[in-house]
């Protein structure tokens, strides 16, 4: 460890054991210098490295003073990816992520699954015991290629939450919002083609569009309102972008919802250059707030978004029923669809549609959002005791993703081999953009309660972080 090095860490020590408390005035550049027998740059050098991990802050005129301990961290800041089209690289770090789902790693801070213990849910397994008693021939069969019409006639009632008025007619049920999403792609675009997306984005879409031979460019997204559209506007006037994919209600990773003003001015964008928009709802009707947040599809009178849902987050992944409502691409995409799975099975689709009709999932949705919410208290609260100082955390507005950056000196990938000797595994940042930006960053999980047993490992992953920062 070089001097400078040294010093920061025996300040920041004097820091965490209170011998300088939140708010005190730190000796000067000089005293410190002469009472370790250093030179000034050493001291600055060592400053400077507090002042990085946000343990210590300037005052002009005045020197360094010890930043308050547990004050809330800030928010991510606008990313800067690059404004270029880039082509998504990772598919073996996403298949690591995918099959660590069915791995010993607990629990599951990783993954992007919802709480699937909820009493809630038990009226789904009745309806699916009576179907099977009583219509089982019928629930065997092949399925017409829209999707059964009475679940399309839910999904029409449930969209009218997100202000969409849309017919049964206009919707696609499809193999969960995965499906809906990789024939979005197919149906608008062509090998070759160069597509906008927030940045950081879910890492599913990315693997789609680099296995249908597009390129990406990121565009800088902001923690709080989502997609910087001065940057959009900027790329689209530069590229021939086929169309923007954007997930605006309860972002994953960021969870974020954008404001009504900037769902109406991306769509503007939109319909100046004439092209799509891919508008990714699965987390919408998680929003903390009530009524939900209002869908892009919503003010969409050109019809040029493509809606794409699914019950995976609200309800369960398992389940693998999704929709998607295509506007002016209806004939692409039941296209795609034929060519892609041919019809989804009948059961399941049935079996969501009783669930719905009777009144169970509105109980479960608002059982869901305060939970999850909840979660997110407790969760963000340790979250600030267990992690290192100079953190920035998101302030999620719905679902239950977390997005945590740490100081960009660590490498979450190095960090994972030392939390896999554990048995443990956090989603690494990189995943989330497709030039491998933010490897210093990590989304958690927060859909499960925190026992003592998922405290003790978050505990852990925050001392590992720590330690990280030290040998930087
Ligand atoms: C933003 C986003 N879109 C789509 C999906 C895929 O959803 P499904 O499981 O319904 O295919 C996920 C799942 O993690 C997601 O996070």
């Amino acid at each position: 460890m070089t001097r400078y090095q040294q010093l920061a860490t025996l300040l920041a020590e004097r820091i965490e054991q209170g011998l300088y408390q939140s708010g005190e005035r730190l000796p000067s550049v000089r005293s410190l210098s002469s009472e370790h027998g250093v030179s000034i740059s050493t001291v600055q050098q060592a400053y400077h490295v507090l002042e990085d991990r946000q343990l210590i802050s300037p005052q002009p005129r005045s020197g360094y003073y010890v930043t308050p301990r547990k004050a809330v961290p800030p928010l991510p800041r606008l990313t800067r990816p690059a404004r270029w089209p880039v082509e998504v690289k990772q598919w073996s770090e996403v298949l690591e992520l995918i099959n660590s789902r069915h791995s010993e790693c607990t629990p599951g801070f990783f993954s992007g699954a919802p709480d699937l213990t909820q009493s809630t849910v038990k009226p789904l397994w009745r309806e699916m015991g009576r179907l099977s008693q009583h219509q089982a021939a019928e629930m065997l069969g092949y399925d017409q290629i829209q999707g059964t019409r009475i679940l399309r006639e839910q999904i029409a009632r449930l969209l009218l939450d997100s202000n969409c008025v849309v017919n049964p007619e206009d919707i696609v049920i499809t193999n969960g919002c995965h499906e809906a999403l990789s024939i979005a792609i197919r149906a608008v675009c062509e090998p070759g083609d160069i597509v906008a997306v927030e940045s950081p984005s879910f890492h599913g879409t990315m693997q789609m569009l680099r296995g249908y031979g597009l390129k990406v460019v990121e565009i800088p997204t902001d923690s709080a309102t989502g997609m910087s559209l001065e940057a959009l506007e900027l790329v689209l006037e530069q590229w021939p972008i086929k169309a923007i994919f954007l997930v605006p209600n309860c972002n994953n990773p960021q969870g974020f919802i954008m404001p009504d003003a900037r769902k109406k001015a991306v769509l503007n964008l939109a319909k100046r250059y004439d092209i799509a928009i891919i508008e990714d709802d699965v987390y919408g009707e998680l929003a903390y707030e009530y009524p939900r947040p209002m869908a892009i599809k919503s003010l969409d009178v050109g019809d040029c978004v493509l809606l794409c849902g699914s019950f995976s987050k609200t309800l369960a992944p398992g389940l693998r029923i999704g929709w998607i409502v295509p506007g002016r691409y209806l004939d692409r995409v039941l296209h795609m669809k034929y060519i892609g799975t041919g019809s989804t099975p009948v059961f399941t689709q049935r079996a969501i549609a009783g669930f719905i009709r009777e009144g169970h999932y509105h109980r479960h949705l608002r059982r869901m959002r305060q939970y999850y919410q909840r979660n997110l208290e407790h969760f963000t609260c340790r979250v600030r005791q267990y992690f290192p100082c100079g953190i920035c955390v998101s302030r999620p507005q719905g679902g239950f993703l977390l997005w945590v950056e740490l100081p960009e000196s660590i490498d979450v990938a190095r960090f994972n081999r030392l939390l896999r000797e554990e048995n443990i595994y956090v989603a690494n940042g990189s995943l989330f953009s497709a030039s491998g930006k933010y490897s210093h960053c990590m989304r958690l999980n927060y859909a499960l309660p925190l026992d003592p047993a998922a405290e003790a490992v978050l505990r852990k992953v925050g001392e590992i972080a720590e330690q990280a920062l030290e040998n930087t």
